[in-house]
């Protein structure tokens, strides 16, 4: 089977294609790098997959590439591609988040009118929920998002429904909440919290600490992606969380007796577009995706620890020479 991933050097592709290709699908990878964070922590992303036969890489960006021609013969589209990050989505550089979530989301779902996917599976996300009433979310609860990119996400959700009910384009959405674990971007807390750990230096928290998440292990992610392929039903969204809700404070506290340290910890102001909580109810992708989470935070960021250890020892994620 043919599949393309689109953001397949990023952290949730590049695991994402490492799969398809351990299960002997032939993958096509597209990527334009985008310099959100450094190009070469994505190429080494993408070295496991480089080593298939089965793998081939397009480095293009979706908002110029010729998509027909690299859809031709792709059964499945995992577009994952994205300008992710909800802090930095404010202010001058809102024009990346409407243009590689929105516009380049519009730009594949046109193309796949003609090249006509089997499914074609979009990564979006629990920010399009705000700060809800209640928890944990349902699909079917409201969506007004608190952050610039949470209203990119969501519109380009909108595309996805719309190019289903009029084409008839196979759309599934996955909302993934807060994901983690070796390859986790740079930008993110787990990363922040445990790179600051090792080189003994402050973490910073944005606010007080008590906001929650439900937070993701990415191996559940790329499981429940996969399935959605064959189980996801066209034209429905997903919940896709870890089914645990943890504070910060006590990720920060369990992070201090996996690393065996104490942490040196600095309060920051909250961030604007930061929601306070993050529940998911994951009833519909348990039923129809066979979705079960089994990764516990606490081992989880032991892998992700484990992860950035080597790379700060000069492995998979270290800095430039
Ligand atoms: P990432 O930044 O590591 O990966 C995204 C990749 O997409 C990057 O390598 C980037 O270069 C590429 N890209 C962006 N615009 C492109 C374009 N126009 N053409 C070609 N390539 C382009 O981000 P991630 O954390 O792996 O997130 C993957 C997806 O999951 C995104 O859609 C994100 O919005 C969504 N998501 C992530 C999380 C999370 O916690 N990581 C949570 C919810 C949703
Ligand atoms: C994450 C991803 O970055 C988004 O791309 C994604 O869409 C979103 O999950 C989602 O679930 O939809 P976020 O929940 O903000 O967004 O994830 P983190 O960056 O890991 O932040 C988690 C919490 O830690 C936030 O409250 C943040 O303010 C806090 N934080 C982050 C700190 O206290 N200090 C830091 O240095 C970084």
């Amino acid at each position: 089977m043919r599949c393309l991933v689109t953001g397949a050097a990023g952290f949730v592709g590049s695991s994402l294609c490492d799969a398809l290709l351990g299960q002997g699908y032939e993958v096509i990878g597209l990527d334009c790098f985008l310099d959100y964070y450094p190009r070469f922590i994505k190429e080494r992303n993408l070295s496991a997959a480089r080593d298939f036969e089965r793998f081939t890489f397009a480095e293009a960006n979706l908002l110029e590439a010729d998509l027909p021609a690299l859809l031709q013969d792709a059964e499945i589209v995992f577009h994952l591609a994205a300008q992710p990050g909800v802090r930095a989505s404010w202010g001058t550089t809102f024009d990346r988040y409407s243009d590689n979530n929105v516009l380049a989301t519009q730009r594949l779902l046109e193309a796949c009118r003609t090249t006509r996917p089997r499914r074609i599976v979009f990564a979006s996300s629990s920010s399009v929920y705000g700060n809800p009433d209640h928890l944990p979310v349902k699909e079917s609860d409201h969506t007004p998002p608190v952050s610039p990119y949470g209203v990119t996400k969501l519109a380009a959700e909108h595309l996805c429904g719309l190019y289903y009910t009029n084409f008839q384009v196979p759309t599934v959405c996955l909302r993934y909440f807060t994901v983690y674990g070796p390859r986790q971007r740079p930008d993110m807390a787990f990363h922040r919290f445990i790179r600051s750990g090792l080189l003994r230096e402050p973490i910073e928290i944005l606010g007080d600490g008590n906001q929650t998440r439900d937070f993701t292990y990415i191996d559940d992610v790329v499981q429940v992606t996969r399935a959605s392929a064959d189980a996801g039903t066209p034209g429905n969204t997903y919940n896709v969380g870890g089914g645990a809700r943890w504070a910060l404070r006590d990720v920060l506290s369990t992070l201090e007796r996996v690393l065996n340290i104490s942490l040196e910890i600095r309060r920051g102001p909250a961030a604007p577009g930061d929601v306070r909580d993050t529940f998911a109810d994951t009833s519909l992708a348990r039923r129809e995706l066979g979705f079960a989470p089994s990764t516990t935070v606490e081992q989880g960021l032991r892998n992700e620890a484990d992860w950035l250890i080597g790379s700060l020892d000069g492995g998979p994620g270290a800095d430039p020479p």
